[in-house]
């Protein structure tokens, strides 16, 4: 009997990606549903595991309400596989994806709660991780890799691809404009991609047609979109920027009202002003 089947029944497949494949499983102990990413399901099995290894590396040190917790790893014949938290609300793709169908716009405070999830999450990753600035860049932030447990609580995932930055220096590849412009990059590509999910969550749709479509949205998101789209990363704002903006605070406020002093001190470390 392998490894995973000795302790969880599957139950079903949660989704697949480039090297592997995580399933729903449930806990022979205690009955407890969880996540499990499993790495080997490839002809590049050494790149897989070097994906793992990484990925665990990182998931056994990262602590955050809004980042996917991390319950053990293992090894299977050859596939090495992670214990996840399971996120029952899947992920942001299938909320766009179901919205778009049904011709029904995402709420404007969902759109709120969400954004401000994804960007206390990310904010951890640039400023509060090991307590120093910048050092861990997501580089595959996507509707895709952002789930919503049972109670719609975001938990940002799939973490195989970060960097982690040595004193908040750039590095030479990029998988947005930066790349284009042929420039290095920092933590603001990460901010790109947030403003990319924020674009979809207003507009259903993907950022590739101009930004005309997200007037629709309430002019705070309108706003919002068109800061973390800039195409200079220097106008991007940082996490702490945005956390520290009246407008952000606000829905902060509006949704987590009794969020502890101590907490959203540590949330907003860093800042400059963006109003
Ligand atoms: N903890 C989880 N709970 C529920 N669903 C999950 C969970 N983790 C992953 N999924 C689903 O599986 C999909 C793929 O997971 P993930 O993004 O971690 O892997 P991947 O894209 O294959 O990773 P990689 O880029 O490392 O190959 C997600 O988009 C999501 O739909
Ligand atoms: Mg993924």
């Amino acid at each position: 009997m392998d490894a995973i089947a000795e302790h969880f029944t599957t139950i079903r497949v949660l989704g697949e990606g480039g090297f592997g494949i995580v399933k729903l499983v449930k806990s022979g102990k205690d009955g407890q549903l969880f996540a499990v990413k499993s790495f080997g399901q490839t002809s590049n099995m050494t790149q897989a595991l070097q994906l793992a290894e990484k990925e665990i590396a990182l998931l056994k040190t990262l602590a955050h309400r809004n980042i996917v917790g991390f319950h053990g790893m293992g090894l299977d014949q050859k596939e090495r596989f992670i214990i996840l938290e399971y996120c029952a609300g899947g992920d942001l793709r299938s909320l766009i994806n179901d919205a778009a169908s049904q011709r029904k716009p995402i709420p404007h405070h969902r759109i709120q709660s969400i954004f401000c999830q994804m960007l206390l999450a990310l904010h951890y990753c640039h400023y509060s991780y090991k307590g120093l600035r910048h050092t861990l860049l997501h580089r595959d932030l996507k509707p895709e890799n952002v789930l919503l447990n049972a109670a719609g609580q975001v938990k940002l995932a799939d973490f195989g691809l970060v960097k982690v930055m040595a004193n908040g220096l750039t590095v030479t590849t990029s998988f947005v404009g930066e790349l284009v412009a042929g420039q290095p990059y920092d933590h603001k590509a990460d901010i790109f991609n947030l403003g990319c999910i924020l674009f979809e969550l207003c507009t259903l749709r993907i950022p590739n047609h101009g930004l005309r479509g997200v007037q629709r949205a309430r002019e705070s998101l309108n706003n919002l979109v068109t800061l973390l789209l800039s195409i200079e990363p220097v106008r991007r704002p940082s996490t702490a920027d945005l956390l520290a903006s009246p407008v952000i605070a606000g829905w902060l406020q509006m949704h987590w009202p009794r969020q502890k002093d101590s907490e959203r001190a540590q949330d907003t470390n860093g800042a400059r002003n963006i109003t």
